[in-house]
């Protein structure tokens, strides 16, 4: 078997810790810095020679060592230049986990001359020398058929079921709510997983970055209302949905949210909103701590998904 090493640039440096303190491993000692001019550099600092090299690194916003602000471009710029140096480096394989797929939203043209982000960033990181990808909970499932190789698309709804407990909903008695049509099938899968109903708030999107609910889809009356999202942006989509399912009867609303982007005044507008709490994952790192958001880790779950494709065992057997 290969030796493993794990990477990670700076985009979220807590979660690779944890990844690799579950697998009990090392990160292995890398800058990644930049030039004057913004150009990124790196220094690996062990031979990664002959080596099945996972690089952990999600693409969002985030901080460098030095509290500089680093943008979702400067994250992807990070991931493929460690790629290359990886390759370069002649590691044996090169798997690129990539928590937090920034660029993922825009996976089809919605109006004529739209970009298809998705596919434009996957082929990047596959032409930067990676074998195989991971990622948690894709914004569509067909973005895993945009590359020509393994995608592990890692779900999140195992994590579901003790989290809501904490705040008293009961599986049976709580409606898993879509704040979106294209989430649909995701929230039916958790349904089922929680032995519940399901139900869609219908939204409409006129711009980027701006929704207004149109109408609830399904029965929220009597039940508690769990929203059910991949990503929690600008936070309009998750403050308008509570708000609709209130409307129609639901008793307490909460929401788990895979991705916590969170930008601007999104953390104040889920504060003042009436979800009862927003659990999230650690996929991007939290700007701001806040009593009404609750991280959960993806980091044993990913060690577990790391570890099955490093010795070849089923991903899949892990999820049953
Ligand atoms: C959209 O399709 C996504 O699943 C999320 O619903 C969306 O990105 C959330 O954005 P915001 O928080 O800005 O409403």
């Amino acid at each position: 078997m290969l030796e493993l090493a794990l990477l990670t640039g700076n985009s979220n440096p807590a979660l690779a810790e944890k990844i690799a303190s579950q697998l009990k491993e090392k990160l292995v000692p890398c800058e990644v810095g930049c030039f004057s001019d913004g150009e990124i550099s790196i220094s690996i600092d062990e031979s990664l020679r002959g080596k099945h090299v996972f690089i952990l690194q999600s693409i969002c916003n985030s901080l460098s060592k030095q509290g500089e602000k680093l943008s979702v471009n400067d994250t992807l710029m990070e991931l493929l230049v460690l790629c290359d140096a990886a390759r370069r480096g002649n590691a044996e394989k090169i798997t690129a986990v990539v928590p937090y797929l920034g660029y993922a939203r825009q996976d089809r043209k919605a109006k004529p001359r739209e970009p298809i982000t998705a596919k434009l960033v996957t082929d990047l990181i596959v032409r930067a020398g990676v074998h195989d990808l991971i990622a948690v909970d894709l914004h569509s499932d067909q973005i895993e058929g945009f590359v020509d190789c393994y995608f592990g698309n890692v779900t999140v709804a195992q994590l579901v079921p003790p989290t809501i407990k904490k705040i008293g909903f009961d599986a049976k008695d709580t409606v898993v709510v879509s704040t979106d049509s294209g989430g649909a099938k995701k929230a039916k899968r958790l349904a089922d997983r929680l032995s519940g109903e399901m139900a869609i708030v219908h939204k409409h999107r006129p711009k980027p970055n701006a929704s207004f609910v149109t109408h609830v889809v399904g029965d929220v009356n009597g039940k508690n209302a769990l929203l059910f999202d991949d990503i929690v942006d600008t936070g309009g989509s998750l403050v308008n949905a509570a708000q609709a399912c209130l409307d129609n009867g639901a008793k307490k609303v909460a929401a788990f949210v895979t991705h916590p982007v969170l930008s601007d005044d999104a953390t104040e507008k889920i504060e003042a909103s009436n979800l009862e709490k927003l659990f999230v994952t650690d996929t991007i790192p939290l700007k701001r701590e806040s009593s009404k958001i609750d991280v959960v880790s993806i980091a044993p779950t990913l060690a577990s998904v790391i570890h099955s494709v490093y010795t070849g065992e089923s991903v899949s057997a892990l999820f049953k």
